[in-house]
């Protein structure tokens, strides 16, 4: 299927894929492995520019000349996009969804740096600011491309898919299940349709960060039941999907102690560096399974780290407060 889609090269591909030794042992549960989707090498990588090889390759298809994509101010996404625009020669602008911070920090830096133009709006002000941002660039003579935000787009979904091959071609074990952050929920929504068509698939599990039930069986149906119809498939409902919705705390971007606990504890014990935002809370989830007994200790677990980086340094008085 994911052959049928244009794919252009931004990133290092395939990202690592190795075990976490330490951790392991301590939860004395499965065996745990990592997937690196934060060292897909693009400014600071992550995994929107896994998508954005097939987002840009549309773009650049449609002749397109400014890319236009939207975020909030802390935005993972926004920051790949504005990369990828870079590498390719094109104008990108960002509608940033929050105030317009005091400092530039974090995402909203390295914005400035890699030479996107940023217009904070509020939540209220995106469609109308993306609408006349579109229709100024076309009054100029070119030929814009919106990106929904976090790239919630059917190539989002298909470079997922196309992941799942990846991460089969590097395996050495059956996994039990591959554990992701669920955001806009296209990550989860193209490993779960590129195992779908497998025997003896890995289930794949969701955390989400900040959407609720309803919102992300939508957000993730409403993606990949068009692509389910094109490949004869039946069409997955609500229930089918694995996503788990108690590590969110008070909301998306919101923090609590447990999860600057897994940060520090995955950071001390592995070496590697996960975000409050998105990564801590799928490791979380993934931690706290463990601890209930989910997986038994004869089975191997993947978790996809999806990045987010640059936001950790956003966090630091989160990350240093003491308990
Ligand atoms: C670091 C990071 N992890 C996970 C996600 C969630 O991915 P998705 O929007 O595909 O659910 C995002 C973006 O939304 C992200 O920036």
């Amino acid at each position: 299927m994911h052959n049928d889609y244009h794919r252009i090269s931004l990133g290092f591909f395939p990202t690592p894929l190795h075990e976490l030794k330490n951790l392991s042992q301590m939860l004395n549960g499965p065996r745990i492995f990592i997937k690196r989707d934060d060292q897909t090498g693009l400014a600071l990588g992550g995994n929107k520019v896994r998508k954005l090889e097939y987002i840009m390759a549309d773009a650049l298809a449609k002749q397109s000349q400014v890319i236009i994509t939207v975020g909030a101010v802390s935005s993972n996404h926004a920051r790949q996009t504005a990369a990828a625009a870079a590498i390719l020669g094109l104008e990108c602008h960002l509608v940033l969804i929050g105030r317009q911070p005091q400092e530039r920090q974090g995402n909203y830096l390295l914005d400035d740096l890699l030479g996107a133009e940023c217009s904070c709006v509020r939540n209220s002000q995106v469609a109308s600011t993306v609408e006349i941002l579109m229709q100024q660039y076309r009054d100029e003579g070119k030929n814009p491309y919106f990106i929904p935000a976090g790239g919630h787009s059917t190539e989002g979904v298909i470079a997922y898919m196309q992941a799942c091959q990846e991460i089969q071609q590097q395996a050495e074990y059956d996994y039990a299940a591959i554990v992701t952050a669920v955001g806009t929920g296209t990550t989860y929504a193209g490993l779960y349709l590129g195992e779908k068509t497998k025997n003896h698939a890995p289930q794949v599990i969701g955390i989400s960060v900040g959407g609720d039930q309803n919102w992300c069986s939508e957000e993730i149906l409403s993606i990949i039941h068009p692509l389910e119809k094109q490949m004869g498939m039946t069409l997955s409902q609500a229930q089918d999907l694995s996503i788990y919705y108690d590590y969110i705390g008070a909301g998306y971007t919101k923090t609590y102690p447990q999860l600057r606990e897994v940060i520090k504890l995955t950071a001390r014990q592995e070496g590697i560096l996960l975000d409050p935002v998105y990564s801590g809370k799928a490791m979380l989830g993934l931690i706290d399974l463990i601890k209930q007994g989910y997986f038994t200790r004869e089975q191997n677990v993947l978790f996809l780290h999806t990045g987010g980086a640059p936001e950790i340094f956003s966090y630091n008085t989160f990350l240093t407060e003491i308990d």
